[in-house]
């Protein structure tokens, strides 16, 4: 038996070591909700860079940013988009030197294009000698929405969606999850996103959550799909990594340590700054596996104009 004294002792020591845990984890989550967050980029491999280049400025549109060679290190890069990186969401492509053929693998979903001309698009990728999956059309059962589906030269799917002007062309990414719920709950609690809109469709078997920072159509939104069933995917070696920018990378950091214990998923890379580059930044995996990075707002400002 104990004493009463010695509960009393127990309970003190609870409140003061862990009890400040939990206070400051719940300060770490709050202030996620409230961070300086957008979409900065997303990462991926291709097999011809020039190839990607030449199909995305003159199919999408796109505007070619930079290019850079490192032969030591046997690779090239290109970062692509609809305007500066300061505000917009752009692609970066890397190639490694003598890898021509992507595997892009079963999980990754797509990119996506918002056009005002979606038929003329769609033309001149033809024209191209570019893929169409799905030519434009509306959902079948309902909605007023005009999209449709294309390939890059790589074979990466790109859904382009009929829509007024937007603040940024390149306006979704969408991933395969195998648990929606605990994918919506990450992307809100860990990263500070918004469930902006989620919708079943029983006819093609999925039901999406649509999450971001800002309102729907107006910024860039992260399309998590769900496939009725399945309960696994590849992740072949073509997708790497989608940027999100915070004003600190420590207290991001620790709220996604603290979602991790929770839902999955795990931190890869401590918070820091990348030695040589001294862009402070943190990365990790989702309960799914995919790979995300935290980069300093500052930092990633100051290494633009240090670019140009
Ligand atoms: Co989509």
């Amino acid at each position: 038996m104990i004493t009463y004294k010695q509960l009393v002792f127990c309970l003190l020591v609870f409140v003061s070591t862990i009890g400040p845990a939990y206070v400051h984890g719940d300060d770490s989550l709050e202030w996620v909700q409230k961070d300086n967050r957008r979409f900065l980029h997303v990462v991926y491999r291709v097999g011809d860079l020039n190839r990607t280049i030449k199909f995305y400025t003159e199919c999408f549109g796109m505007q070619l940013l930079r290019k850079r060679e490192n032969p030591q290190k046997k690779y090239s890069k290109a970062t692509l988009g609809f305007g500066p990186e300061e505000t917009y969401f752009v692609v970066k492509l890397i190639q490694k030197h003598g890898v021509n053929k992507i595997d892009i693998g079963t999980g990754f979903g797509h990119l996506g294009i918002a056009t005002q001309n979606i038929y003329e698009m769609v033309e001149l990728i033809r024209s191209k000698g570019g893929v169409i999956t799905t030519e434009p059309g509306t959902l079948e059962g309902g909605g007023t929405t005009i999209f449709a589906f294309v390939q890059d030269p790589d074979g990466y799917s790109f859904e382009l969606v009929q829509s007024g002007p937007t603040p940024d062309p390149l306006s979704q990414m969408m991933l395969r999850v195998i648990d929606l719920d605990r994918a919506t709950n990450f992307y809100e609690k860990a990263l500070g996103m918004k469930l902006l809109h989620k919708f079943d469709n029983p006819q093609e078997k999925y039901t999406v959550s649509i999450m971001g920072y800002g309102e729907l159509f107006q910024s860039t939104y992260l399309e998590l799909q769900y496939n009725y069933g399945v309960t696994e995917y590849t992740k072949g070696n073509g997708y790497i990594q989608v940027a999100i920018s915070t004003d600190d990378v420590y207290k991001s950091a620790e709220a996604v340590k603290l979602v991790t214990k929770e839902l999955g998923g795990n931190l890869i890379l401590p918070p820091g700054p990348i030695p040589g580059i001294k862009t402070k930044v943190t990365s990790f995996v989702d309960p799914d596996g995919w790979k995300a990075v935290l980069v300093d707002n500052e930092d990633f400002l100051k290494g633009l104009q240090k670019k140009e």
